[in-house]
């Protein structure tokens, strides 16, 4: 797993993303957003920061958090799958995909493998329905995945 940086440096970090954008219209979101960039995740350390920044309480900032999956609450393994789970993937086979995935890599979707290799995501549509059922390692999209496919990924994020 990545050393996450002191709950200190993660609060000053942070405050300066949210005196970046806090005068947007709806500065919530593009915060978050900005502070996982820069922590490859939202840190628990972050929410009290942007709840005081944003006028908000800690429970709307944490409720916003989690219902939106894109936020990661801890930091990503050094792949990440994301596994198209729309409607085109669906009816070519993405939930036999997924489940042989989530078996072979020993997580299920939102967790990262132990070793830190990999995070499992779904993902909502990547363009690439002529393709499907398709899939998104470390931001290139692959097409088509059927058994070779999926034990090439397997083999290259544990490498
Ligand atoms: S539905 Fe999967 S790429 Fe569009």
């Amino acid at each position: 797993m990545p050393m996450q940086p002191a709950s200190t440096e993660i609060a000053s970090r942070a405050a300066a993303i949210i005196d970046e954008l806090k005068d947007l219209e709806g500065p919530l979101l593009p915060i978050l957003h900005g502070i996982q960039h820069e922590f490859g995740h939202v840190p628990q350390a972050a929410l009290p920061v942007i709840a005081d920044g944003l006028n908000l309480s800690r429970a709307e900032v944490h409720g916003v958090v989690s219902f939106y999956h894109d936020f990661r609450a801890q930091p990503a393994g050094r792949h990440v799958l994301k596994l198209c789970q729309a409607e085109a993937c669906q009816s070519m086979g993405s939930d036999a995909v997924a489940a042989k995935l989530k078996q072979l890599l020993g997580i299920d979707f939102h967790q990262t493998a132990s070793d830190g290799s990999v995070t499992l995501e779904p993902i909502y549509c990547l363009g690439l329905c002529a393709c499907s059922p398709s899939a998104m390692l470390d931001g290139e999209v692959i097409g088509r995945l059927d058994d070779e496919k999926i034990e090439e990924i397997v083999a290259g994020v544990r490498s």
